[in-house]
C-alpha cells in the first residue's frame, strides 16, 4: 500500500484540465473505492495510539483532496460559463430592436411648422412662466378682463405678476418688442388654463399662433393665408368659413371653421351635426398692441392667428378624448409611428 506521503504528491501533481479528468480525480481520491478510503479501513487494525495519529493525517489528506477538487471544479464551470456567453448560437434570431415613436402632438406641431415655414414664417420660442404684461396688458386686456381670473390663469401664489402663459401670443409681444416690421412670425408651445379635465378640455394644451405684420396687410392676406394652410393641412376639397368674434388683441375678429372631415359636412358627432368645426382663432392686430409694443400703427397693420394644436389632432387622427394625449399610454402612442410625412 502507498503511504500517505506518496498519495499526498499524486493529489499536487495530478492535472485537472477538463470534466473528465476532475471525474477521474474524483472516482481516484474521494469515491468509496478510493486508496484514501481503504487507509481508513486500516485504521482498525491498529493500536489505540497509532490510531489517533493516522486518523488525523488520513483525515488530513481527504480534506486536501477535497479542497482540490472544489478549487478545480469552480474553475472548470467558470470556463464553460464563459464560453458558452461567448460564442452564442449565431444561428438564433436576432432579438428585436424596438423604435420609438413620435408623440401625436410633436408630430402635429411640426406639420403646422412646416405648412407655415413654406410661406416665410419663421418659429419663435419663449418661456411657459409669463408676467401680466406680455400675456395680458400688451395684448390690450382691460383691467377687470376675466381671463386674468384665477378662475382660468395659473398664477404663482404671492407673485400676481407671475404666471403660466395662458396663450403663446406672448412670444408676439416679445418678437414684436424686439424687431420692427416686415414681421412674420409662428409661436408653437405649451399653454396652460385653470380648466377642469374632460373629453374636450385640459389644463395643458399646445398651440400655434401667427403673426404677420407689414405695410397695407388685409383681412383678404389672412382669408387667403388661413385657406391654404386648411388645405395643405386637410386637402385641397377642404371649406373654411369664418364667423365674426371678439378677441381684446384684434379687431376685427373672427372664428375660422373647416368643413368636418369626419362627415364631409354632412353632420356627425365630432361637428355636432352642423358639418363644421372651429380650429382657430383670428383677426386684425388691434392698433393699440402694434403701439404698446413700439410699432407705429399709423404704417403698419398685420394679422394674427391661433390654432389649438390638440383640436387639430383630435380631428386629424379622428380621436375623441383629448386625456389620451397626456396619458401617454403606448398602446396609443404606437399607432402613430407611421404617420410622419
Ligand atoms: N390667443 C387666442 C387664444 O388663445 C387665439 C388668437 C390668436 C386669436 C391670435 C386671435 C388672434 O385663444
Amino acid at each position: 500500500m502507498k503511504n500517505i506521503d506518496e498519495i499526498r504528491a499524486e493529489i499536487a501533481n495530478f492535472k485537472i484540465e477538463n470534466a473528465e479528468s476532475l471525474e477521474q480525480f474524483r472516482i481516484q481520491f474521494l469515491s468509496k473505492k478510493s486508496e484514501i478510503q481503504a487507509l481508513f479501513g486500516e485504521l482498525k487494525n491498529m493500536t489505540q495510539e497509532n490510531r489517533k495519529e493516522f486518523g488525523q493525517l488520513v483525515n488530513e489528506l481527504r480534506d486536501m483532496a477535497q479542497n482540490h477538487y472544489n478549487e478545480f471544479k469552480a474553475t472548470i464551470e467558470a470556463a464553460t460559463d464563459k464560453k458558452s456567453n461567448l460564442i452564442p448560437d449565431i444561428t438564433r434570431p436576432a432579438t428585436r430592436q424596438s423604435v420609438g415613436s413620435m408623440h401625436p402632438i410633436s408630430i402635429m406641431m411640426g406639420e403646422v411648422r412646416r405648412i407655415f415655414e413654406d410661406i416665410g414664417f419663421s418659429a419663435v420660442e419663449g418661456p411657459d412662466i409669463e408676467d401680466d404684461w406680455h400675456v395680458f396688458t400688451a395684448l390690450n386686456f382691460a383691467e377687470e378682463h376675466p381671463a386674468r381670473d384665477m378662475q382660468d390663469t395659473f398664477f404663482i401664489e404671492l407673485h400676481p405678476d407671475v404666471l403660466l402663459r395662458t396663450h403663446t401670443s406672448s412670444l408676439q409681444v416679445r418678437t414684436m418688442e424686439k424687431q420692427q416690421p416686415p414681421i412674420r412670425v409662428i409661436c408653437p408651445g405649451r399653454v396652460f388654463r385653470n380648466e377642469a379635465i374632460t373629453s374636450r378640455a385640459h389644463c395643458i394644451f399646445h398651440q400655434v399662433e401667427g403673426l404677420y405684420v407689414a405695410e397695407n396687410v388685409s383681412f383678404a392676406d389672412m382669408k387667403q393665408t388661413l385657406l391654404y394652410f386648411a388645405q395643405r393641412m386637410f386637402g385641397d376639397e377642404v371649406r373654411i368659413r369664418l364667423r365674426p368674434s371678439y378677441f381684446p388683441f384684434t379687431e376685427p375678429s373672427a372664428e375660422m371653421d373647416v368643413s368636418c372631415n369626419i362627415c364631409g359636412g354632412a353632420g356627425c358627432n365630432l361637428c355636432k351635426h352642423t358639418g363644421w368645426v372651429e380650429i382657430l382663432g383670428c383677426g386684425m392686430v388691434d392698433p393699440n398692441v402694434l403701439e404698446n409694443c413700439g410699432i407705429d400703427s399709423t404704417k403698419y397693420s398685420g394679422f394674427a392667428f391661433g390654432l389649438g394644436i390638440e383640436r387639430m389632432t383630435m380631428l386629424k387622427y379622428r380621436t375623441n378624448d383629448i386625456r389620451l394625449y397626456f396619458e401617454n399610454d403606448v398602446r396609443f402612442l404606437q399607432q402613430f409611428k407611421a404617420a410622419t410625412k
